[in-house]
């Protein structure tokens, strides 16, 4: 299984960007046992999948619903027609902002596999979970609750981000990383039978070269989902590096 290395560029990207992206697609050629895709605000799809037709362009979030009035919302079917092939659902910063629930997640994430994306699915704990000691219950409590009871397991990559370490610098120790990751497995398998070992668990919150090489180490660690350090090439690619190293 190769590692699967993501960038969200959350709400960063502007034309001017789309050299950096081209940067990412020349220079991850020279890894293809890894995975590397860039999910971009969705306004920037069309362009980045026409400056970059053989990289692996994503959204970052989807509307579960095919069509209709839902103002500002994107589908699935629109994520395709601009060229994505992947999508994130259920951020964090979206189940926040936007107060999604895990029952729209399952159906986003239901919604972007019918239409033959690739899905990102976001689990993770606030600090205050954490310290009172109830992650792992939380985080397979929000699994089970957003999993799409049928999914394809190549295409569907579950993403661990606890919420203290998004853009924080802060990351949980490698214990507290294969204690989730292992438990995310066990729930995957549960679900999906054999076919859950093939479903990617990727870590995500401040990762960074610098620690790239330690978490994809950790057993379990399929591949990570990475904000601030992907917008670029720069900091981006020794975090890819890393995963072929590792993989
Ligand atoms: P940072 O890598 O900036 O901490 O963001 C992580 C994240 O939220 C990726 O989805």
């Amino acid at each position: 299984m190769n590692k699967l290395v993501a960038g969200n560029w959350k709400m960063h990207g502007l034309s001017s960007d789309l050299a950096e992206i081209k940067a990412i697609d020349d220079a991850s050629r020279r890894y293809p046992s890894v995975d590397v895709a860039l999910c971009v605000p969705a306004i920037l799809i069309e362009r980045a999948s026409r400056a970059v037709p053989n990289f692996a362009i994503g959204g970052q979030d989807v509307h579960y619903a095919d069509k209709g009035a839902h103002t500002g919302c994107v589908s699935a079917a629109m994520l395709v027609d601009a060229g994505a092939v992947l999508t994130i659902v259920g951020h964090s910063e979206r189940r926040e902002a936007q107060r999604e629930t895990d029952a729209e997640v399952k159906a986003k994430a239901e919604a972007a596999l019918s239409a033959s994306l690739r899905v990102i699915l976001c689990v993770g704990e606030s600090l205050e979970v954490r310290e009172a000691g109830g992650a792992v219950e939380t985080v397979l409590a929000q699994l089970a609750a957003s999993l799409p009871d049928h999914a394809d397991a190549a295409r569907l990559a579950i993403a661990y981000e606890p919420v203290w370490a998004i853009g924080t610098g802060k990351v949980p120790t490698n214990d507290e990383i294969e204690e989730m990751h292992a438990a995310l497995r066990r729930r995957l398998i549960a679900a999906y039978g054999d076919a859950g070992r093939g479903v990617r668990i990727l870590y995500g919150g401040s990762v960074k070269a610098s620690n790239a090489a330690e978490i994809f180490a950790v057993p379990e660690v399929d591949g990570a989902l990475v904000g601030g350090a992907s917008l670029k090439a720069a900091d981006f690619m020794p975090i890819v590096a890393a995963a072929a190293v590792g993989g």
